[in-house]
């Protein structure tokens, strides 16, 4: 991705459906046994990925403009291969799927983002107090449920993908699940209005208690997905960062206001409708108050890394707490190349503002990262180099489309051998 930096941003656009949402409801839909229809869906390679699974596993899955199809009348297998479930994080939450409507799934450990360690112990340990029983053989994992049986399932920490998986296997089980110390995202509550309009009984999502009450098989439905709350704050910190006034649909404000109070405090003006949020900036910003990444609904750690390289020119200081993974700050030494200075120590960033940043050649380490890697491009003076872009391409459907759309001067080229 080639980065003029030094253009203001002005315009209006739709913010893409949540990848967050789409993945786990994709999963979602093999509890059904008939078609489901995603709408407002983008075409992501995670996404991708998700329809890869489920065409492995026997479904059909097909596109009709924005829309996605999946129907899963047949699966007719109950394993996913080592070389899909590496590509994603997210391929572990079609566990909790495959079991509900098969009673047994074989899976290996899913791949990712390498922000650090991601266990997914907690998913295996809801999944067991439903009755599964998981042998882990040679990095296989071998899980075998004939019957799941409704729990109190308490999570210790309010993980996303958990509280998702036990959410999917309670749904096959018989009688009642309760998941307390749920995450509360609100991709989790997509998940529940998505299950909920395939006749299912979930309450309680975007709350600390979840309840499911098992029924199966499930019907098909319509589902529209919210918008990506992620990819939001990345063009609103993009906007900031380069000046403008740029108005989002699509999206909801109320899922966004720890990204927009900082962004406010450092010096923008929000506006925000239930229909859209409009910010204005005249790309001088300020450092803000500490920003530290918490569960929702806290400020999103996804939102980290494109906030602070909307600070890196602000007058003043910001400090970075990262509290979610230990090894989310792989974008700063690229920041760096680019003449930033942003001081790490452990889960702490200290972001000095300066007076510009030069464009370089940098590389995206993975998907948050390298969307920062374009918000400071955007600012910075001369033309940036964004290398390794596959890594965006797993999260935003056109980032570079949607910047230029903005009034942003970026493009796409072929990668040589030398940038992969
Ligand atoms: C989801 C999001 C991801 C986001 C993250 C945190 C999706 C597809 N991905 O990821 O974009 O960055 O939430 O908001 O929705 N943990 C354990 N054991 C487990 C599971 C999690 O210790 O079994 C820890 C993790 O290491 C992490 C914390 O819990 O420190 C939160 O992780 P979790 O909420 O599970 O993140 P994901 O669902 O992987």
């Amino acid at each position: 991705m080639i980065v003029e930096g030094g253009r203001r941003l002005s315009g209006q656009l739709t913010v893409q459906g949540a990848k967050n949402s789409v993945l786990p409801i994709l999963a979602a839909a093999l509890l059904s046994e008939d078609q489901c229809r995603i709408q407002h869906c983008p075409r992501l390679r995670d996404v991708e990925t998700a329809v890869e699974i489920l065409r492995y596993l026997g479904c059909e899955a097909r596109w009709e403009g924005q829309d996605l199809l999946v129907d899963a009348t047949v699966v007719s297998r109950c394993d996913i291969p080592d070389v899909l479930m590496r590509k994603m994080r997210s391929s572990v939450i079609f566990l909790g799927a495959i079991l509900s409507r098969c009673g047994h799934a074989e899976i290996s450990y899913p791949g990712g983002c390498e922000l650090g360690p991601r266990p997914i112990d907690l998913h295996l340990a809801a999944l067991r107090s439903l009755g599964a029983e998981i042998r882990e053989e040679g990095g296989s994992l071998q899980c075998s449920a004939p019957r799941l049986q409704g729990a109190e399932i308490v999570l210790s920490i309010p993980s996303v993908g958990a509280t998702e998986n036990a959410v999917l296997a309670a749904c096959g089980a018989e009688g009642t699940t309760t998941i307390s110390n749920a995450a509360r995202e609100p991709e989790i509550a997509d998940l529940q209005k998505f299950l909920c309009a395939m006749g299912a009984s979930v309450h309680g999502a975007g709350s600390s208690t979840v309840t499911v009450v098992g029924k199966k098989p499930l019907h098909g439905c319509d589902h529209t997905l919210i918008g990506d709350r992620i990819v939001a704050a990345t063009y609103l910190s993009a906007a900031a960062a380069a000046g403008g006034e740029i108005c989002l649909k699509g999206v909801d404000y109320r899922h966004l206001s720890t990204v927009t109070t900082a962004l406010q405090q450092a010096g923008c003006r929000i506006s925000c409708s239930p229909e859209s949020i409009r910010l204005w900036s005249n790309g001088v910003l300020r450092g803000v108050s500490p920003i530290r990444t918490s569960p929702y609904p806290g400020f999103p750690t996804d939102a980290q890394a494109e906030v602070m390289a909307a600070l890196l020119c602000s007058r003043g200081t910001t400090v970075f707490v990262e509290n979610m993974f230990e090894n989310r700050y792989r974008h700063v030494p690229e920041l760096q190349r680019m003449g930033a200075d942003v001081r790490l120590e452990g889960r702490v960033a200290v972001v000095c503002g300066v007076e510009k940043l030069h464009g370089a050649r940098v590389h995206a380490t993975d998907l948050r990262g390298g969307a920062a890697l374009v918000v400071a491009g955007l600012q910075a003076e001369g033309v940036t180099q964004v290398t390794q872009t596959h890594h965006i391409d797993r999260g935003y459907a056109d980032l570079a489309g949607d910047l230029r759309s903005l009034g942003a001067e970026i493009r796409t080229e072929e990668a040589t051998d030398e940038d992969t």
